[in-house]
């Protein structure tokens, strides 16, 4: 791992604090953000299946590594396993071809994106009926999905597993029977959601923390943020963070702004009925 990376400093697992977001960025922006990012020292990507830019993210990298300018192990990869592939069988199918297309051995952590399921209808990534509702698969088994991504560490495919949009109690339930447990949970964390209860679980059962959508974060102490920008100024200003501290005063201004109820940016009610689901998580 470079020395330019700050690691995480809570939870058995040793990531970088600061890495690149992907989500709804694609193509060329995405090839242009990237690689704005690995010039200014990003050396951690998240991606996942649902977003659609795995082989773009393994272009650059791989042109990267062909230069000369990266080995594999300096480099920090994220991707998930998407909702349509929610069943132990779709796993390590799913994992193999995110390899491919990210030109890699294995990925850092391979996290379960969201804790319900979609029906597999035709490879589509949200598959919706034709009265208008997702297409939802109410059979999601964690615990049997779980023992699969165990076996994907035991392959060697990624280093480490995780979860993320999971709750309390859906994290309590795969702990409870996991041989290798998650060492990371994604979720949305910023200053007007700072999950403060879910945080402390997290740090109480050694699960490091990565907030998504994080903008106006208040110093995240102690859990990794992966900002998103197709903008490469933007991208190297959101790394640009490690030469000043927040006082005291400053600190609990930006605490203060935690609402009472949270304010969730992404309650994934874009997929229409999802709150129907026995494992919609809020
Ligand atoms: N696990 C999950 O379910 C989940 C869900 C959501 C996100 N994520 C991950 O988390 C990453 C970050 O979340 P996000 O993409 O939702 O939101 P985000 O990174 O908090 O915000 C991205 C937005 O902020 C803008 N932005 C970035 N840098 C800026 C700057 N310096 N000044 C002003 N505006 C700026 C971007 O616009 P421009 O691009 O125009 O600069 C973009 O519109 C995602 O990309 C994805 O990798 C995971």
């Amino acid at each position: 791992m470079s020395p330019l990376n700050v690691l995480q400093v809570f939870g058995l697992l040793k990531m970088p604090i600061i890495g690149l977001g992907t989500w709804q960025i694609n193509g060329k922006d995405l090839e242009i953000s990237l690689e704005a990012a690995l010039e200014a020292g990003y050396r951690s990507i998240d991606t996942a299946t649902f977003y659609q830019n795995e082989d773009v993210i393994g272009r650059v990298v791989k042109r990267w590594i062909d230069a000369g300018k990266l080995k594999r192990d300096d480099l920090y990869i994220v991707t998930k396993l998407p909702p349509s592939l929610m069943r132990p069988e779709d796993v390590e199918p799913c994992l193999r071809s995110s390899l491919e297309k990210l030109q890699v051995d294995y990925v850092d952590l391979y996290l379960v994106h969201v804790p319900f399921a979609f029906r597999n209808v035709s490879g589509q990534m949200v598959p919706i009926t034709e009265k208008g509702r997702i297409d939802m698969d109410k059979s999601t088994d964690h615990i049997a999905i779980w023992k699969m991504m165990e076996k994907m560490v035991d392959k060697k495919m990624t280093k480490d597993i995780g979860l993320s949009n999971f709750n309390i109690s859906q994290i309590e339930r795969v702990l409870s029977h996991a041989r290798i447990p998650p060492v990371n949970l994604q979720v949305e964390l910023h200053v007007f959601n700072q999950q403060n209860k879910l945080v402390n679980y997290c740090r109480k059962h050694n699960i490091s923390v990565t907030s998504y959508s994080t903008f106006a974060s208040p110093g995240c102490k102690g859990i990794a943020v992966i900002p998103k920008s197709k903008d490469p100024e933007r991208v190297k200003s959101n790394f640009d963070i490690f030469d000043f501290v927040l006082d005291d005063d400053e600190m609990k201004e930006l605490n203060d702004l935690d609402a009472d109820p949270p304010i969730r940016v992404l309650d994934m009610t874009m997929f229409p009925g999802i709150k129907e689901h026995p494992e919609y998580p809020w």
